[in-house]
């Protein structure tokens, strides 16, 4: 799109009960996202239409919402990627309570996040509280602390979307959290039961959606959950790998009784079998 044009914009208006699909006709140029048209039609005809946003630079994650049937950020999708001469839809998350027009509730994903325990760092490594860290392993973890909580992957996956499984599965988002912590070099809290049992990561089978529609390119399913699993399984169905754990926490216990701790740099990874 190279000069100004009219585009046809068709907004969810109301809730998800009683709504309805409006179209409304707007004048775009070179440049624009969906959001700036969104606020155009606000301006011009629509001073009610109710649309939630912050950053206007993709960091934010307020903007989130299905354009053209796809989970985007309003304020990152450009209107030259999209086809101008049929209508664009513009409609809210499906996967939670609608409050008004584009606005969703995801107070769920907040409730979920606060069940998790949070980070507990192991005893430090030397006497003046420091630690003593593989780079490789700080790395690992770094992909995962871009999230902005967009919630887009929470609502493209289909056990929370079309299964509607809020109560047995926390979705990709959580699962990025967990590793987050569950991955970091120093960690030391014990949440494999929980990703197991109550946030129901036996669900996910891999179909790679939300790591489609991530706009932080995070590789959720393969960096994420696959890891995960992979944990779940060692700790809970490798009777092997649950012998050696019992074994290395009883030494662990024993260092703790007096016995100088080693190079914490030769220590393996956390979950490491
Ligand atoms: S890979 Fe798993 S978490 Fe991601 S969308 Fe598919 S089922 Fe959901
Ligand atoms: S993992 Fe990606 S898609 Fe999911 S909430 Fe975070 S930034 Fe959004
Ligand atoms: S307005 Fe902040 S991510 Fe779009």
């Amino acid at each position: 799109m190279t000069e100004a044009r009219d585009a046809t914009f068709r907004i969810w208006r109301g809730d998800h009960a009683t709504g309805a699909f409006r179209d409304y006709r707007t004048r775009v140029t070179h440049g624009m996202v969906v959001l700036d048209a969104v606020h155009q039609v606000q301006s011009e005809s629509a001073p009610d239409l109710a649309c939630r946003w912050n950053c206007k630079a993709g960091k934010c994650g307020s903007c989130s919402a299905e354009i053209n049937g796809r989970p985007r950020l309003m304020c990152m999708t450009r209107l030259e990627t999209l086809d101008l001469d049929q209508p664009v839809t513009v409609e809210p998350l499906r996967a939670f309570p609608s409050i008004r027009d584009l606005v969703t509730d995801v107070s769920w994903n907040f409730r979920v996040k606060a069940k998790i325990p949070p980070f507990r760092p192991r005893t430090p490594d030397a006497p003046d509280g420091t630690w003593r860290i593989d780079q490789a392993d700080v790395e690992r973890v770094q992909e995962f602390r871009k999230c902005i909580e967009c919630f887009l992957c929470q609502d493209v996956c289909h056990v929370l979307r079309d299964h509607h499984k809020h109560d047995e599965f926390a979705g990709p988002r959580h699962f990025v959290y967990q590793a987050a912590l569950d991955m970091h070099p120093l960690d030391v809290e014990e949440r494999l039961r929980q990703v197991k049992d109550e946030n129901g990561i036996g669900y996910c089978n891999i179909t790679r959606c939300c790591t489609k529609v991530c706009p932080e390119h995070i590789a959720i399913t393969d960096n994420a959950i696959i890891p995960l699993k992979e944990r779940v399984v060692d700790e809970f169905y490798d009777p092997l790998t649950r012998l050696f754990r019992i074994f290395r926490a009883k030494r662990k216990s024993d260092r703790m009784d007096g016995r100088p701790e080693p190079d914490a740099s030769a220590l393996p990874p956390k979950g490491a079998p």
